[in-house]
């Protein structure tokens, strides 16, 4: 099956009531552990490169492990998506090379750390709008900025610096047009985001909640969004890492934001950690002995969040749009988003 349009797949996530993990990669195991978790749980899924990884990876390799994926996985719907796209050049790079969604994080300026001003972002993210939908390919915007920094990318923080103003949120989606909607709520990137277990008043469930009243027809988005399971941490300090406690964002508060609009959940962190290679067998030095087991464990993580957002069991709901019949459906104004029905 070629790549698909990640516009039908949160469109179809919406009408199940459903949530779609968009998981990062930078090789050839990582692809493979979420192709293995889809896979077992017949799931649709978001394969989502950073601009790190693509650099780290060098574009084409990583592109033509997920065309391979994709060959290799028919029936499964995958969708291949720029992650935190910095400027209009990275977006269209990406979109060159295939990729059918683009992230353009317009919270942020081009250096990926300082927080630009609103109309900047609307120019941004509307110029990426209208290149991209001209390609069927999905846009994801971001309003309101994220805590952390990963890779160099983001402003840092606490995920509670720069919270998202709902009012803002309806504008800014008005203006841009755009297909997805990344807000912040107070998560943030990286292993280190709460130093307790947050409820969801410190993740501000209510502006969430709010926000999809605003815009019921856009796709939420919630990053920072891995759970930092503390059998993970303790499996990584057992064999000699060095993590601090720490807490991510707990699965029930990811589902309660699923019943409330959100379509796409970024998880990075959770699989860094469980495909981290342990040496139990040091006389051992092929990469298969050591890789095989860290994919297993990747794998293992992937399949339960799959379960747990509820795209399990949905790969085969749908028959896969092209992404020529997708352009067309924003030329007609099919697929342009309404957002404001209920403020
Ligand atoms: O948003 C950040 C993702 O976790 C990717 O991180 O830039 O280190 O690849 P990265
Ligand atoms: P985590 O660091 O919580 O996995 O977040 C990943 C993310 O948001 C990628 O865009
Ligand atoms: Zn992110």
């Amino acid at each position: 099956m070629p790549l698909v349009s990640m516009r039908q797949l949160l469109d179809e996530a919406a009408k199940g009531g459903y949530g779609v993990g968009a998981f990062n990669v930078n090789n050839m195991e990582q692809i493979q552990a979420i192709m293995m978790a889809a896979k077992e749980t017949k799931s649709p899924v978001i394969v989502q490169a950073s601009r790190g990884a693509r650099k780290f990876a060098e574009d084409l390799y990583l592109f033509k492990l997920i065309q391979a994926a994709a060959e290799l996985n028919p029936e499964i719907p995958i969708a291949m998506h720029q992650d935190h796209g910095n400027s209009f050049e990275t977006c269209e790079s990406a979109i060159a090379l295939g990729y059918t969604s683009v992230m353009m994080d317009g919270s942020l300026k081009a250096d990926g750390k300082t927080p630009a001003t609103f109309e900047e972002n609307v120019a941004i993210t509307k110029q990426v709008v209208d290149y991209a939908h001209e390609r069927g390919v999905t846009v994801e915007g971001e309003i309101g900025v994220l805590g952390g920094v990963e890779d160099g990318h983001g402003a840092g923080g606490s995920g509670l610096d720069h919270i998202t103003d709902p009012d803002q949120a309806v504008e800014f989606a008005e203006r841009t047009g755009v297909d997805a909607l990344a807000i912040a709520i107070g998560t943030s990137h990286g292993a280190y985001k709460f130093t307790s277990k947050p409820d969801g008043s410190v993740l501000k469930m209510d502006v969430l909640i709010k926000i999809h009243k605003y815009l019921p027809n856009t796709h939420l988005v919630m990053h920072g969004s891995s759970s930092v399971p503390k059998e993970l941490q303790d499996i990584i300090n057992q064999y000699g890492g060095k993590l601090n406690p720490t807490w991510g964002v707990p699965v029930e508060e990811i589902q309660l934001g699923i019943k409330n609009g959100v379509r796409k959940i970024n998880v990075d962190t959770d699989n860094r950690l469980a495909i981290t290679v342990f040496v139990e067998t040091p006389e051992k030095f092929d990469p298969r002995d050591y890789m095989k087991p860290a994919r297993e464990a990747m794998a293992k993580v992937v399949a339960q969040r799959m379960t747990q957002f509820g795209q399990a069991s949905h790969a085969g709901d749908y028959k896969p749009v092209s992404i020529e019949e997708i352009a067309k459906g924003y030329k007609n104004g099919s697929l342009v988003t309404k957002p404001l029905v209920s403020k």
